[in-house]
């Protein structure tokens, strides 16, 4: 069984790269990211408070998630699409800096992982819910690059979002991802850190599938 864990900021294209490192090598892919706005988006259909830690303990207890490449499910609604709602995006810092919220997906990440092989991206894969990971990857971007890709997405979901405010708006998710007391995001010690501003994602996919492929011969 292979792991592999791709770490960095919003934006840095870890959830494109991933999932076609995913499809190439035939393994599991999965967006711990996805976990967290699943657990916002429940929160705040069911009228609560991201920012109550009781709230939150609420919300995922009852919380069903179920996970498969490319989609998820939330008490077996397919909220998709609906997670990625610039209104989950403004929101999901809070609930991630939940330590029980944290410990429940942990739990889950780490059971997926268990079974199969997988690679994960995320905030805390390769310093926290896989230290053991085979290969650790740290996607990184300036803000300016992250905002204009961040752009590209929402405008083909169709929702217009002014730049400087999705620059602003990915300064203080950093700021808050970075800041939390339970873990925050960090580079893993072991990382291969991938500064990905002037790459294309195929150049990206290829530098981590060689890296694969070398360490594996
Ligand atoms: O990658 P993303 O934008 O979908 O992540 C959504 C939020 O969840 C972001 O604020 C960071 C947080 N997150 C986290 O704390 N730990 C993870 N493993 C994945 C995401």
């Amino acid at each position: 069984m292979i792991q592999i864990a791709v770490d960095g900021p919003a934006g840095s294209g870890k959830s494109t790269v991933a999932r076609e490192v995913a499809k190439r090598l035939g393994i599991v892919y999965l967006d711990t990211g996805a976990m967290y706005r699943a657990v916002t988006y429940q929160t705040l259909i069911e009228k609560r408070s991201v920012q109550n830690a009781h709230d939150l303990e609420i919300i995922v207890e009852a919380l069903e998630l179920e996970v498969a490449p490319g989609q998820i499910w939330a008490n077996g609604k397919n909220v998709t699409e609906a997670i990625r709602q610039p209104e989950i995006s403004r929101n999901v810092s809070y609930v991630a800096m939940d330590a029980y919220v944290r410990k429940c997906m942990v739990d889950l990440q780490r059971k997926i992982a268990g079974t199969q092989s997988v690679i994960m991206d995320g905030r805390d894969i390769g310093t926290h819910v896989l230290p053991n990971a085979k290969f650790k990857f740290f996607l990184t971007a300036t803000a300016e690059e992250r905002a204009k890709r961040r752009q590209i997405e929402l405008d083909k979901a169709g929702y217009s979002v002014d730049y400087k405010a999705l620059v602003d708006e990915i300064n203080e998710r950093d700021r808050l991802d970075s800041e939390r007391e339970v873990s925050p995001l960090k580079i893993a010690d072991d990382a291969e850190i991938i500064d990905t501003t002037e790459l294309t994602t195929d150049q990206v996919i290829d530098l981590i599938l060689k890296k694969i492929a070398y360490t594996n011969e």
